[in-house]
């Protein structure tokens, strides 16, 4: 291996949007958990690696590093891109969801949260936000840290029959990149020297009331038949670890605080941080910012095409999804050249775009729109799938939260004391994740011995899923939200096909919500709100249920409401050119020198949470390429 001496001034130039120099070993696209983290590895082992991302870096932003701004972040540019997909085909059941947005021919945006639709407003879809920025989503996601159950690495490995996805063996990835620091130095199956930090946030500031205390105690009676001693009893139970290396941690009901990629100075623990330090520390990363990928570029071999290198446009917001889109501002357009591999990492909606523009994908469509096909690949863009999220939210007579004894203002500046308390000493409300209390719960559908429900729960929360100006959406200390979300997908119905030929311009997004499995997936969701249900009325609580709403019949309710944000599988992983789009070495059916690194590849959903489950099988390909470059 030749190691690629920079000088400084170029080191440094790599911070900026850089001319490209004609040739590197790998080019990759977006930076992602997927490809972000392969770049760094990858170029701190000494191959020479041209990142390319259509963002930014604000990784400095406080957006981007107070983890209670993560909403925020995600509906704002420069940190984010905002899509609009379908759940359903038919624009009627699409649009019962009263979070469905349409625009007005101003450009407003507007849903029924606001009142009225105005005459005349075109149906866009719903919001579904996706980080576009060094980093990608995980600058801009909860930063909730779930590792998938063993049984999902073993499907893959027995569905590949390639053994290195075992759980056993993607363990020992996770191990690598993490850097774990809520068990001691040494607990089997964490890892400490990683560039992941996973901390807990402290259970006992969840427990705000007697009132939150009454009602997590009956959850905790109901689901694992422990009758807690106190709140400090509660706390040091919710300090379990769902991440833990026991093989049956996902098996019995479980209560816990879920293990949040911030870090001891409470911000959030960045990839984008580990490509400047490779960056800096002097490895052959050459980061290239603003830089939208068009299509990959491929030369003809004997039997196959073979991908060396990629076309970009060089700008910034050139993208339909950007807020700051502009039709009237262009990019230059350049090319780079890979001498090994190309590697595109653009995300679940991103990667099968960037394939169809360059004529890898379903046959059909490429034609309808006269992109020359390159490899007839017809899963491109198909079985994508989510976990359904369902938001059960209801109102108590009796206020969960004091509201006015919170010091917090959202100024987030020095006259906020919640933000000095966080930037002084990384502590206090602004520090942490998603939600308070988590549970795993197994309905009667789970289809094997797993749990197959994961609640994320929060008193004074009344968030129930994406739209527009959702981050205005202050606390209600009279609300309890918890999302249901449904791990075992059971749906790879999604699609993802192009508009147009134009790189510019966002796809056409459907999950096809409930298409395959839905009695089962509807049962157990239902079946997860009615345990919440009743856990108020143990408590003798007075409320009145918001969500699902109660005057419809509850199923209809929750195929309405269900949202979600962890879509996969668009390009996914399997044996054959059929009905899958990689190998188990993460390489495109039908050409040489091309793989996929994200989220799109899992073959399906990764138990309740991709982020993690990401970040190792990008370690994992690294193992992968490393080996094939020996
Ligand atoms: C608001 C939000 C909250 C979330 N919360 C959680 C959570 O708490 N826990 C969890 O497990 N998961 C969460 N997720 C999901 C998780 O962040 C993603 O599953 C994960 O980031 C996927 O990684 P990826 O590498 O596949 O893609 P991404 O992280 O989406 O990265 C893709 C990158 O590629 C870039 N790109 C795309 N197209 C191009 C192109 N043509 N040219 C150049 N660059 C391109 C994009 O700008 C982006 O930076 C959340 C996601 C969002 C958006
Ligand atoms: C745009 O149009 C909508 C609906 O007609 C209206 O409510 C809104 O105020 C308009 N916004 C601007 C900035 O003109
Ligand atoms: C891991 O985290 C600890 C605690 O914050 C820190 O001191 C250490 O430097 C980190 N290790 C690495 C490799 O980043
Ligand atoms: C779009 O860009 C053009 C050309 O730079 C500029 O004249 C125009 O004002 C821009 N439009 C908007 C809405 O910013
Ligand atoms: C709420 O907090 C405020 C400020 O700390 C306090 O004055 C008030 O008594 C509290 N109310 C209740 C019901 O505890
Ligand atoms: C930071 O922590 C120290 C030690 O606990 C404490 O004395 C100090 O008041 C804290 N500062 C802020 C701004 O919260
Ligand atoms: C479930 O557990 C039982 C008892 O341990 C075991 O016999 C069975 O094979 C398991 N089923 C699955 C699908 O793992
Ligand atoms: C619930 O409401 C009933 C009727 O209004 C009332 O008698 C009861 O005291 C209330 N219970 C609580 C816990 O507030
Ligand atoms: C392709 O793979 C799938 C799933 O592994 C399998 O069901 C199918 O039979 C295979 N098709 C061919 C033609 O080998």
């Amino acid at each position: 291996m030749i190691r690629f001496l920079i000088p400084a001034f170029l080191a440094s130039a790599a911070h900026a949007t850089s001319t490209p120099a004609p040739e590197y070993d790998y080019v990759i696209v977006g930076s992602g958990p997927g490809g972000g983290s392969l770049a760094a590895n990858l170029a701190a082992s000494g191959q020479s690696v041209f990142l390319l991302e259509a963002g930014g870096d604000a990784s400095d932003s406080l957006y981007e590093q107070i983890p209670a701004r993560s909403v925020a972040a995600s509906e704002r540019s420069p940190h984010a891109w905002q899509f609009f997909v379908e759940h359903y085909e038919d624009p009627e059941e699409a649009q019962r969801n009263r979070l469905y947005v349409y625009q007005s021919s101003n450009g407003s945006l507007h849903t029924e949260l606001d009142g009225p639709i105005p005459a005349g407003a075109e149906p866009l879809g719903l919001f579904y936000p996706r980080g576009a920025t060094l980093g990608g989503s995980s600058q801009v996601n909860a930063m909730n840290f779930a590792w998938a159950p063993d049984n999902e690495w073993d499907y893959i490995a027995e569905l590949t029959g390639d053994n290195s996805w075992s759980h056993e063996q993607m363990r020992r990835h996770l191990m690598d990149l993490e850097n774990c620091t809520y068990v001691p130095r040494g607990t089997p199956g964490h890892g400490f020297d990683g560039y992941l930090q996973n901390s807990h946030p402290d259970p006992i500031t969840n427990f705000q009331s007697d009132h939150i205390a009454d009602y997590v105690a009956e959850i905790f009676r109901v689901a694992e038949d422990i009758d807690p001693e106190s709140v400090e009893h509660m706390a040091e139970l919710l300090r379990r670890d769902i991440n833990r290396i026991e093989q049956d941690r996902y098996e019995t009901p479980l209560m816990f605080v879920l293990p949040t990629a911030f870090n001891s100075r409470g911000r959030r623990s960045s990839i984008a941080d580990y490509i400047n330090s490779v960056i800096d520390a002097g490895d052959p990363l050459t980061l290239s910012l603003h830089s939208l990928v068009t299509r990959v570029l491929f030369e003809d071999c004997e039997d196959k095409p073979k991908a060396n290198g990629v076309e970009y446009m060089v700008g910034e917001a050139l993208y339909s999804a950007d807020r700051r889109y502009n039709t009237s501002q262009s990019g230059e357009l350049r090319t780079v050249r890979a001498k090994k591999e190309v590697i595109v990492a653009g995300g679940t909606f991103n990667t099968p775009q960037i394939l169809k523009l360059s004529g890898i994908g379903p046959r059909d469509e490429l034609e309808s729109l006269d992109i020359p096909v390159v490899v007839d690949l017809p899963a491109v863009g198909n079985y994508m799938q989510d976990n359904y999220e369902s938001p059960v939210n209801i109102q108590a007579d009796t206020p969960w939260m004091n509201a006015s004894a919170s010091p917090c203002t959202g100024t987030f500046d020095d006259s906020d004391p919640c933000f000095v308390q966080w930037n002084v000493n990384g502590t206090g409300p602004y520090t942490g994740g998603g939600g308070s209390f988590f549970l795993t719960y197994r309905s009667s559908m789970s289809w094997d011995n797993d749990t197959d429900l994961f609640y994320l729960s929060a008193a004074g929360s009344n968030a129930y899923g994406f739209f527009p100006g959702m981050s205005e959406n202050h606390g209600a200390p009279d609300h309890w939200t918890t999302s249901i979300v449904k791990m075992q997908s059971g749906n790879p119905a999604g699609t993802v096909k192009l508009r147009s030929k134009d790189p510019r311009v966002a796809p056409a997004i459907n999950f096809n919500y409930f298409t395959e499995r839905a009695d089962e997936d509807l049962q157990a969701i239902v079946e997860g709100v009615e345990l919440l249900l009743n856990a108020f009325d143990s408590i003798g609580t007075n409320y009145t249920v918001v969500l699902p709403n109660p005057e419809i019949d509850m199923r209809q309710a929750l195929k309405d409401e269900a949202f979600s944000h962890h879509a996969v599988s668009s390009c996914r992983i399997g044996t054959n050119a059929t009905d899958s789009c990689v190998d188990s070495k993460f390489r495109v059916h039908g050409v040489d020198n091309l793989r996929i690194v994200d989220a799109s590849v899992f073959p399906r959903a990764p138990g309740a949470m991709p982020n993690g489950p990401t970040f190792t099988i990008s370690r994992k390909a690294f193992e992968t390429i490393m080996e094939g470059d020996a």
